[in-house]
């Protein structure tokens, strides 16, 4: 068996919370006379976590109610602290540690705001659904096809429960792209036969070890660099492309080819570059191309070829001349945006759910991902369907509810080398 599937163990089906038929509220009371106010938790604490729930208070001045932020969770209690201190969050509601999104998830918070790291997201949804709130939970979702499987059943109950649920790909709310898509819908580049989804790029940021940190802590802080927390940049960072190729095309992939390899990075254990060709059926191949290497071109962007036209994913056009109507959004900015969509939803008591659709954007990134470090074709059947399939159960370790119970077992820091010498 390969090395990368290995050094992973293949572990039982996820677990998930019972579901309720609960009404979810649109706004919670913490003291008398202050019952009008939207209240968000913020679970984990850094670039993101910050500037979406910054996104949240943003979209509901344009709505036009008030938002406050109940309460911070992150692993670090500097990071919690910080965010809190930003928000006004008083300091006994800034927790922190592995169970800290617990205690954000038992205060009278509506929403919550999800931004750690991806491998802890399954948990946390689980978790949040189960206390009743609407989620906004960046992507990608989950790094493993587990993962993936547990997202959409908490899907479900959040659906059954009437929770929105909004996932970070922010493209699906912006103005270009949502034109081009209704556009493709109406028949302007005919019937796509191909197209190249690309992120080429660089490490975004690398940690070193630091005196006192413990494996979990110095892994947790160079997240982006292991593939067990981050899922590989081919799922943290290039889900976005690919959500766009499976947005536009309408439909999944059936199976992944592809390769990459490692010569630069410094920490970690991931590849530093993707290159898979992902087949749609019907003789529809997308080629999905990533990579992080300083001083290489760079580009991000999708571009989509059809029997009439071609496309890029938010820019030019050539084709049928077709009107579609006016795309008319309330912000300009589409993190802004999806936040807006969200209350809104709520507040028409139709609450968006798109916790399927990212984790079947999330689990393509996967599939990916998976053919690259085992050489093999991976079919989504296979992640999805097929149980006797040695990728079914392939769980990245350690799990987030490793995270919780203790020490954890320190990943191996080389990358996956696929094939035979
Ligand atoms: N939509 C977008 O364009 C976009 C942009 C950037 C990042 N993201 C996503 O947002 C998420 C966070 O990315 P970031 O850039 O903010 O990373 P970050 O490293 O800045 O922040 C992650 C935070 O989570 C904390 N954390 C780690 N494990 C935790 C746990 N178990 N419980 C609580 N806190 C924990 C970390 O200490 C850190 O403060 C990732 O999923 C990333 O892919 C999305």
């Amino acid at each position: 068996m390969n090395s990368s599937i290995n050094r992973r163990s293949f572990l039982g089906s996820t677990t998930l919370l019972g579901a309720s038929l609960a009404a979810a509220p649109l706004f919670a009371a913490s003291t008398p006379g202050d019952s009008k106010k939207l209240k968000v938790g913020l679970i984990g604490c850094g670039g993101r976590g910050k500037g979406a729930a910054k996104n949240f208070i943003d979209a509901c001045k344009i709505i036009g109610v008030e938002a406050e932020v109940t309460a911070t969770a992150d692993a670090f209690k500097e990071a919690s602290e910080t965010a809190g201190k930003a928000f006004g969050v008083a300091e006994d509601r800034c927790f922190s540690g592995y169970d800290a999104y617990q205690k954000v998830l038992a205060t009278d918070c509506t929403y919550v705001i999800m931004a750690t790291p991806p491998s802890f997201r399954p948990l946390h949804f689980a978790a949040a659904v189960e206390a009743g709130k609407h989620c906004f939970i960046e992507k990608p979702v989950c790094v493993d096809p587990p993962g993936a499987r547990s997202i959409i059943a908490t899907g479900e109950k959040a659906a059954a429960k009437g929770l929105a649920v909004v996932t970070g790909t922010q493209r699906r709310y912006q103005a270009a792209y949502l034109r081009n898509k209704a556009l493709i819908d109406a028949g302007a580049i005919g019937q796509i036969k191909g197209g190249v989804v690309q992120w080429n790029g660089t490490v975004p940021w690398t940690k070193r070890r630091v005196e006192g940190d413990t494996d979990a802590s110095y892994i947790t802080r160079n997240w982006l660099n292991f593939t067990e927390l981050s899922g590989d940049h081919i799922v943290e960072q290039h889900v976005h492309n690919l959500d766009v190729a499976v947005w536009f095309l309408g439909r999944l992939p059936v199976s992944a080819l592809g390769f990459g390899g490692r010569a630069r990075r410094q920490t970690g254990n991931m590849f530093d570059f993707f290159s898979i060709d992902l087949d749609f059926g019907d003789d529809v191949h997308i080629h999905s191309q990533c990579r992080q290497i300083t001083g290489t071109h760079q580009n991000v962007g999708e571009f989509f070829t059809g029997t009439e036209g071609s496309c890029y994913g938010s820019g030019k056009m050539t084709g049928k001349k077709i009107e579609v109507p006016e795309i008319k959004l309330e912000s300009p900015d589409p993190y802004v945006q999806e936040h807006v969509a969200m209350i809104r939803s709520v507040m028409a008591g139709k609450p968006i759910n798109e916790a399927k659709r990212i984790a079947e954007s999330t689990l393509v990134a996967i599939m990916g991902r998976i053919s690259a470090y085992t050489g093999q074709i991976v079919r989504w059947n296979d992640l999805m369907l097929n149980e006797s399939s040695p990728f079914y159960q392939l769980t990245c370790l350690p799990t987030a509810a490793d995270f919780e119970k203790g020490p954890v077992q320190m990943p191996v820091e080389t990358p996956s080398v696929p094939g035979k010498g």
